[in-house]
């Protein structure tokens, strides 16, 4: 580690590790937060590489929601922490105009482990995350189709909270809408188990054996028949995260690739929940590939989350033989993030040296299974979804109706708290009238989890869905 020169190490230790007093808490909190009822300190992992973290008022929660899926492998990973170190005494920070080492090798890595047709594509990167991602996707879809600037979006997509994306995502909880809401067109997600023509055996994210892929011909209407203006990119999420964790029937996807094809639309995937082996696989699109052998593969992916361990990062890779952007078309001061790049990096070399991805499917397969097999004597867990580590439970209040039973899962998080495990939920639904549907449970722990945190799970997830189901 080098020495610092302008500060001695005591002087550094303090201001990073002196102990938190109550009062900064609460100043911090009454004064200087812009968003009301912040109420938990998290303090970081209780051991490097953890699954579990702690709390200023002292409790240890197992994490399943990955600090929002990005801690793959666990919190505070010491190799993610070593790398840091190192490339922090090599540079931080360069003008974006300039290559660096790190830069170099990183988007040749990415070039090489991107599935299908983007396999040896170009990649942009940033310091910003997932909505920076797809605005650079948007940017290169104007650039490569000019005959239009309107993009295909899904219902129950989320695509960033930037005054962009917001637009691009479904409507969200806010009291301001997002700009250029003209630019979007939605349409349906094959959302199989509240299919729309009623086939009912869409379950597990598998689609109903006897359904005709009907909302794929209502999304080829839609753009060739009746959009309003001339969609030129289509963004989709393989597999929904935050709309309820559903993944799209492999036909549906292989039919929205023919679509876009034939329409001169550029397809877009938004991975950033599905990539860096969340899924079985190191993305979603290569987990269509290895279980049906079909090839899903995008014009253009999007990444983020954890792809880089913990650190931000978005990333954008184009098929090879898209018209790239010019310098100032991609420049943000701090798009050249080497900390994220070296991070990811070694989180990639991680992830393949010790098959991660591998067991993130085994062992998410076990918990899936156990859900599902709780679900026979709990008639609110209304569907479970996979693949991997990438879990939803939906929650119903009865078989017939499957009507969302918001509250349960509202009980069942707080219970979990208190019972020490961290679960997510999906965003909220919102209708016009303000009410809100948001009934689906994420199980989605670090992906480093072994065979007994898997069964801690388990044991955790039924006694907190009982309580949860007797305080009702
Ligand atoms: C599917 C999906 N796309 C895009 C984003 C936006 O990423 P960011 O928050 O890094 O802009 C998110 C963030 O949650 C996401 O889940």
């Amino acid at each position: 580690m080098q020495e610092p020169r302008y500060l001695s190490k005591e002087e550094i230790d303090k201001i990073l590790l002196s102990p938190l007093s109550q009062d900064e808490i609460e100043r911090c909190k009454k004064d200087h937060l812009l968003v009301k009822d912040r109420d938990i300190v998290y303090m970081g992992a209780i051991a490097p590489g953890s699954i579990y973290f702690k709390t200023h008022d002292g409790r240890e929660i197992l994490d399943c929601t990955s600090q929002a899926w990005v801690y793959n492998l666990g919190h505070n990973n010491p190799d993610i922490t070593y790398t840091l170190g190192l490339q922090s005494q090599i540079t931080t920070h360069a003008w974006s105009y300039f290559l660096t080492p790190i830069r170099i090798r990183f988007a040749n890595k990415i070039a090489e482990i991107v599935p299908g047709q983007l396999k040896g594509g170009r990649v942009s990167v940033n310091n910003s995350g997932g909505g920076w991602a797809l605005e650079c996707a948007i940017r290169l879809a104007m650039i490569n189709n000019k005959k239009g600037d309107q993009f295909i979006v899904f219902r129950r997509g989320y695509h960033g909270s930037s005054l962009v994306m917001m637009g691009a995502s479904q409507r969200l909880p806010m009291r301001f809408s997002g700009f250029g809401t003209e630019h979007w067109l939605r349409t349906f997600y094959p959302y199989c188990y509240r299919c729309p023509w009623n086939y009912k055996e869409g379950l597990g994210g598998i689609r109903d054996k006897s359904c005709n892929l009907e909302c794929l011909e209502m999304v080829r209407q839609q753009i060739e028949m009746y959009a309003t203006g001339n969609p030129i990119g289509c963004i989709i999420e393989p597999m929904q995260g935050p709309g309820g964790q559903i993944p799209a029937p492999v036909d549906f996807l292989m039919g929205l690739k023919e679509i876009c094809r034939n329409n001169n639309i550029l397809l877009i995937y938004d991975e950033a929940q599905t990539g860096f082996g969340r899924t079985g696989k190191m993305f979603a699109t290569e987990w269509y590939e290895a279980t049906y052998g079909k090839d899903v593969s995008p014009d253009i992916m999007t990444l983020t989350k954890a792809a880089a361990a913990g650190v931000p990062i978005g990333i954008t890779v184009a098929k090879p033989k898209l018209r790239m952007l010019t310098e100032f078309e991609e420049h943000s001061t701090f798009s050249s993030p080497s900390l994220a790049m070296a991070a990811c990096l070694v989180n990639i070399e991680i992830l393949q040296k010790h098959k991660i991805p591998e067991s993130a499917a085994k062992l998410g397969k076990i918990i899936s299974s156990f859900i599902k097999d709780l679900s026979e004597d709990i008639p609110q867990i209304g569907d479970v979804r996979g693949p991997g580590l990438f879990i939803g439970v939906e929650f119903i209040k009865d078989g017939e109706s499957r009507e969302p039973h918001n509250e349960l899962l509202n009980k069942l998080i707080h219970i979990g708290w208190k019972n020490g495990i961290f679960f997510g939920e999906q965003m909220q639904i919102m209708s016009t009238a303000g009410y809100y549907i948001q009934n689906t449970l994420k199980v989605k722990p670090p992906l480093i989890i072994n065979d007994e945190d898997a069964d801690m799970i388990c044991i955790l997830f039924e006694k907190s869905v009982k309580e949860a189901i007797k305080s009702l």
